[in-house]
């Protein structure tokens, strides 16, 4: 029963919705346009606020819902490595030769069904960054480092190796934006 969960949640978290949603009501490709990332901030910036949010939801659900499975399957597992399936198949999806998204939304929701209270405080992190820079990678990259050291101030020993995965996977799949951050081209929000 575990492998068909970890398998069904990896399946779960390839499903790209950016790309479903643009493709299905906007007729757009949005791996075509932007930075070409799957994600919420290119839905954002390709097709705007309304799909934007829906994208992140959806992206955010999917790593939400699987840490669930554990308990509802009742399975000795820990409910954050099967929130990492969801992850995993959010950035390296079969059906689309493993080039999906940059992890964000997807953690987001694993660290909100497993720890809420260090969600919130990693979203206000975010917003701050999000505020001062406008730039939505380098929020998520910092948030992403605050989860690693709230991991260790919590002592959640499966979280944080987790964490310290999903923080290397998230920081790998931001290279081109870091390039961009030093080079001073990086995009930035335009509503905040
Ligand atoms: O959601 C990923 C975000 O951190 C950066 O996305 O499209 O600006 O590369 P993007």
């Amino acid at each position: 029963m575990t492998f068909v969960v970890i398998i069904l949640s990896y399946l779960i978290g390839c499903f790209p919705s950016g790309l479903v949603l643009g493709k299905l009501f906007y007729k757009k490709d949005i791996r075509n346009f932007g930075s070409g990332n799957l994600g919420a901030t290119n839905t954002f910036r390709v097709l705007g606020k309304k799909a934007g949010f829906i994208v992140m939801f959806l992206d955010i659900f999917k790593g939400f819902i699987v840490v669930f499975f554990p308990i509802w399957f009742n399975l000795d597992i820990p409910s954050i490595f099967i929130g990492m399936c969801a992850v995993v198949g959010h950035v390296f999806p079969v059906f689309l030769k493993f080039r999906g998204g940059k992890a964000v939304a997807t953690s987001a929701g694993a660290v909100l069904g497993v720890h809420p209270i260090l969600l919130i405080v990693l979203a206000i992190i975010f917003f701050a960054i999000l505020f001062l820079t406008k730039y939505v990678s380098l929020s998520s990259m910092v948030a992403a480092t605050f989860c690693v050291i709230g991991a260790i101030i919590i002592g959640d020993i499966p979280f944080l190796v987790i964490s310290i995965a999903i923080f290397i996977i998230l920081f790998v799949r931001h290279r081109s934006n870091i390039v961009r951050i030093f080079k001073g081209n990086e995009p930035k929000i335009k509503w905040m």
